[in-house]
C-alpha cells in the first residue's frame, strides 16, 4: 500500500466515526440557537428592579425643565455625565439616544450621506465612498455602510487591532471617509486595541476632511474577570494629535440594561456633536429622559455601572469557560482550527480549516444547532477565506451550550476531512 493510499484510507476511517457520532446527535432532535449575542434571562433578570422604580414630583424637574415633557434633546445631565465618566470625554459632547447605538451610527453614516461632514460635499453626491472594515468584524455594521450602497475595504485584524499599515496607506486617497472600529472586546474575536494601534489611529492624516472613526466602545464595561484590559482614550488621543474631530464614539447599556429599555450615547468633537445634535432635531424634539433617569439613579455613577457589570460576568464567565474547555479538549491540537479566548465582550471567533466555515455552519444546522450565519463577520457576507465562525455564547443554558458545543467540534473535523479526502 503506498503513503497517499494508506492516509486516504485512514481518513475515510475518521470520516465513517465522524458520522456515526454526527448521525448519534442528529437522533437527539436538537433545537439551540447560538446565532446571536443576546443576554440571557438571567441577565435580563438583573435589571428588573429597574422597572418598579418611582419618582417624586420634584425628581422630575432638572435645571427648571419637567423631563416628562418635550426638549432637552441632548440628553438628561446626569446620563451625559454618566457616559462622560464611563467613555472618558467631556460631558458637554456627549449626546444621549435611545435604547440602540445602532441607531446613532446609522444616523451618523446618514448625515455624512445626505448632509456632510465639516461642511464637504454630502456623500450622495460623491463617487466611490469607502468604509475601512476590520475583518472579522461586527456585521451590523457592515449592513449600515452597505445599505447606503457605500464600498467596503477589508482590513486583516491583528493582535494589536486593525492593520494600521494598510489603514495608513488607505486613508490616502479621499474617497475613504470612515473605519469602523469596536475596539475593546471586539465583536467577534475579544481583540482591544493595543495603545499603539490608538495612537496611529488619532495620528492618521486622512486626505477626506468629512473622515471619521467609528469607534463602537459597546463593550466598554463587558469585563468577564476581574481585571479590565485596558483601552486608551482615542478622544484623547485625537485632541493631542490635532484631530478633535476625527473620533464618533458610541456606546450604549443595552447589554447592561433590559435591552428594549436601555440608553446610548455618542461623543464627538465640538463641531460634529453640533451637526448631530442639529440632525437630530429634526427627527425629534426630545427622547426619553424618563428612562434615562431611570438608568441613572439605577446605578448612581459609573462605579455603581462596574458593580453591576460584575453580576452579568458571574453568569456569562462559566459559558464562555466551558466552551473553551470543549474547543481545547476535542480540537486542540488537531490543526482543524484556532480560536480566541476573551477576557470579555460577548463573543468567541473561530477560524475552521479555509473552505469549510459554510459547511460547518449548514452540518451544525441540519443537527439541530443555528450558529450565526459563515461569512456574517465580513462585508456583504464574503469571507475570502470561508473559514470564520462567531460563536455567542450569553443566550443558552450551560448545559445547551455544552451539547451545542460538541457537535460544533464533530462538524468541524467532519468538514475537515472532507475537504482532506477532496483535495
Ligand atoms: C459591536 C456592537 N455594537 C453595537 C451592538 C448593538 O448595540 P445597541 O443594542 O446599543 O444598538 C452590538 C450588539 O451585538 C455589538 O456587538
Amino acid at each position: 500500500m503506498t503513503g497517499s493510499v494508506a492516509n486516504k484510507e485512514t481518513l475515510l476511517q475518521k470520516k465513517q466515526e465522524l458520522q456515526r457520532a454526527y448521525e448519534a446527535f442528529k437522533a437527539q432532535g436538537l433545537s439551540l440557537n447560538m446565532a446571536r449575542g443576546k443576554p440571557s434571562v438571567e441577565q435580563i433578570r438583573l435589571s428588573d428592579a429597574m422597572q418598579n422604580m418611582t419618582f417624586t414630583e420634584e425628581d422630575y424637574f432638572v435645571n427648571g425643565n419637567d423631563i416628562r415633557s418635550y426638549g432637552m434633546l441632548e440628553g438628561l445631565p446626569q446620563a451625559r455625565k454618566l457616559f462622560s465618566d464611563l467613555l472618558g470625554v467631556p460631558a458637554e459632547n456627549v449626546l444621549i439616544g435611545t435604547n440602540s447605538s445602532l441607531n446613532l451610527m446609522f444616523d451618523a453614516v446618514a448625515m455624512g450621506y445626505t448632509k456632510g461632514f465639516s461642511g464637504c460635499e454630502p456623500w450622495c453626491r460623491q463617487e466611490n465612498v469607502t468604509f475601512l472594515c476590520p475583518v472579522p468584524g461586527y456585521d451590523r455594521h457592515f449592513a449600515i455602510t452597505e445599505y447606503f450602497g457605500l464600498n467596503m475595504v477589508n482590513i486583516p485584524m491583528t493582535e494589536d487591532g486593525p492593520d494600521m499599515d494598510q489603514v495608513e496607506e488607505l486613508v490616502k486617497n479621499p474617497c475613504v471617509k470612515g473605519i469602523w472600529c469596536v475596539p475593546k472586546y471586539a465583536n467577534p474575536d475579544g481583540t482591544t486595541y493595543s495603545d499603539e494601534t490608538v495612537r496611529r489611529m488619532a495620528a492618521l492624516s486622512p486626505a477626506a476632511k468629512d473622515f471619521r472613526i467609528y469607534w463602537d466602545n459597546a463593550y466598554a464595561v463587558h469585563d468577564l474577570y476581574d481585571e479590565t484590559t485596558p483601552l486608551l482614550n482615542l478622544y484623547e488621543e485625537c485632541q493631542k494629535a490635532g484631530h478633535p474631530e476625527m473620533p464618533l464614539i458610541f456606546s450604549s447599556f443595552a447589554k447592561v440594561v433590559y435591552p428594549s429599555s436601555s440608553i446610548s450615547a455618542v461623543a464627538a468633537g465640538p463641531q460634529t456633536f453640533k451637526a448631530l445634535l442639529d440632525a437630530a432635531s429634526y427627527q425629534m424634539i426630545g427622547r426619553d429622559k424618563v428612562n434615562q433617569l431611570r438608568c441613572v439613579r439605577f446605578f448612581g455613577d459609573a462605579d455603581g455601572v462596574k458593580a453591576h457589570m460584575k453580576k452579568h460576568a458571574a453568569l456569562l464567565r462559566p459559558k464562555f469557560e466551558a466552551i473553551l474547555a470543549i474547543l481545547d479538549e476535542e480540537l486542540g491540537g488537531k490543526n482543524v482550527a484556532r480560536w480566541s479566548r476573551p477576557r470579555g465582550g460577548y463573543f468567541i471567533s473561530v477560524d475552521v480549516m479555509p473552505g469549510c466555515a459554510k459547511r460547518v455552519v449548514e452540518l451544525c444546522r441540519q443537527g439541530g444547532v443555528t450558529l450565526t450565519g459563515a461569512g456574517a463577520t465580513f462585508p456583504f457576507h464574503k469571507d475570502p477565506a470561508d473559514s470564520n465562525i462567531r460563536i455567542a455564547p450569553s443566550l443558552p443554558p450551560v448545559e445547551e451550550l455544552v451539547k451545542a458545543m460538541e457537535l460544533f467540534c464533530i462538524c468541524v473535523q467532519l468538514a475537515a476531512v472532507e475537504k482532506e479526502l477532496s483535495e
